[in-house]
């Protein structure tokens, strides 16, 4: 297919940056180009045979993360605690759906940001704009916006410590799904809005005890104790994921190893551009958001360089329209997709189309715009036929103020007290189980058929 790691090169490329130092550059490529690999490449395998799943009606996604990962915020309590609260929200919507949730974070690697603008003005001073942590620094100084090649090799060696703790979390016994269920239930007492959420816990707790009753428990079955967990971020700096893109010795394929999904961001999905040039080339499952202005046809040719086989599982469509917009703006594509016969996941950002400023001055996403947003999902889906396949959204397991509204009803002249994201406004680790519970009320409609 006339591809190579380094084919995106020749490219047009959007949402780079300009390093100055290209020798610096160079070594630093070479240096994690030797660098052993994060996942591997069986591993983006299974996940893609999650996914088929998925694309096929029979199971769910659930995504989520930060918007950017950052150096000064790492360390273990927040990759602990992020990945409780999806485990939670994974439990919740098991049930509801009464299908596997596959859930991937946006962990271990999410740390360049695509942004609407190359610079950033404060009080009369333009410089350059932050672009995440492995390109430049947030502080607004002209050393910090400076892109340092050397923070790849820090965004790679913090990826590899919060992946080891992750791959610890998932077997050895913290993800145990009664104690989860515990979580839950403290969640639903400490509520304003528990009553809400009273009887599916209460069902779930039911059921728990009557697969005790059977002899269906963690010693008898070990997986109770355990669970599968992906990472994936945005491939947006290629030098990065060229140098982790490695040739499986098993296939002769080649997988970019910094996560086991990679996507392409709304900004960089021109057809003739290097984003496309390499994500096309790497086996992993792979993802494309979808913003209102993506037409039918512009879709399907992305589709054919990207899932040219068709394969289940290999491509996520992760709609991110607006709450206003979902329903019409998605409805054509879900039509065009289904009768062209594209073996697709479908999944639901509600994230990034319901960014506002708010009065404060702080950027925003009201809870309930997200929740129509996923509503209107839910619903277009309905109309069309299709499976709505999944949730992808930004969250994180601290107790931050970033989002107004849910339960505890966020205020604007709450925003400044723990506003903690380096990029877009995440859910708190309350705001993102509330979505899990609401998001249940859909999923009951959903329910995959039994072939018994
Ligand atoms: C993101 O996911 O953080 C992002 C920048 O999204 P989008 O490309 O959809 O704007
Ligand atoms: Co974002």
């Amino acid at each position: 297919m006339n591809w190579a790691t380094d084919s995106w090169r020749n490219k047009p490329a959007l949402q780079l940056p300009t390093y100055k130092d290209a020798a610096l550059l160079k070594a630093t490529e070479e240096e994690l180009s030797k660098l052993p690999p994060l996942v591997f490449a069986g591993e983006a395998r299974r996940l893609q045979e999650h996914l088929a799943h998925v694309a096929n009606g029979k199971a769910f996604l659930l995504q989520g993360g930060d918007c950017a990962e950052s150096f000064a915020e790492f360390n273990a309590n927040k990759i602990r605690d992020t990945f409780r609260v999806i485990l939670q929200m994974a439990v919740v919507m098991t049930y509801a759906g009464s299908m596997p949730i596959v859930k991937i974070g946006r962990m271990a690697g999410q740390f360049a940001k695509p942004r609407s603008s190359d610079s950033e003005t404060i009080d009369g001073v333009t410089l350059p704009s932050y672009r995440g942590d492995n390109i430049n620094a947030l502080e607004f100084t002209k050393e910090s916006r400076e892109p340092d090649p050397r923070r790849m090799v820090k965004a790679y060696h913090q990826s590899a410590a919060t992946l080891n703790l992750l791959r610890a979390f998932a077997s050895g016994g913290y993800a145990n799904l009664n104690k989860v269920h515990k979580w839950n239930l403290g969640f639903v007492k400490d509520s304003p809005l528990g009553e809400r959420y009273q009887e599916l816990a209460n069902n779930i707790g039911e059921a728990l005890r009557f697969m005790e009753a059977c002899g269906i428990n963690s010693q008898s079955f070990p997986s109770i104790k355990e669970t599968s967990f992906y990472t994936s971020h945005e491939a947006l700096l290629l030098p990065y994921e060229e140098a982790l893109t490695r040739q499986d010795s098993l296939s002769g394929d080649y997988y970019d190893t910094s996560a086991h999904m990679l996507w392409i961001g709304a900004r960089t999905h021109q057809l003739e551009n290097a984003q496309v040039e390499f994500i096309r080339g790497i086996k992993n499952p792979i993802g494309l958001k979808c913003s209102p202005d993506l037409d039918v046809d512009e879709l399907l040719r992305l589709i054919d360089i990207l899932n040219p086989e068709n394969i289940a599982g290999r491509l996520t469509l992760i709609a991110r329209m607006g709450h206003d917009k979902v329903e019409t703006s998605l409805a054509p594509l879900l039509r065009a997709v289904k009768s062209e016969g594209r073996s697709v996941v479908w999944s639901c950002d509600p994230m990034h189309g319901n960014t506002i400023k708010s009065s404060s001055g702080y950027k925003t996403r009201p809870f309930d715009m997200i929740l129509a947003e996923v509503k209107g999902f839910f619903a277009a889906h309905r109309a069309e036929g299709t499976h709505a396949g999944g949730v992808h959204l930004e969250m994180t397991g601290q107790d931050v103020t970033e989002c107004v509204g849910g339960a505890h009803a966020i205020a604007d002249e709450d925003l400044s007290s723990r506003y903690h994201t380096h990029c877009d406004p995440r859910l708190n680790a309350n705001q993102a189980l509330e979505m899990a519970f609401l998001i249940s009320d859909e999923l009951k409609n959903t329910r995959p058929i039994c072939e018994d």
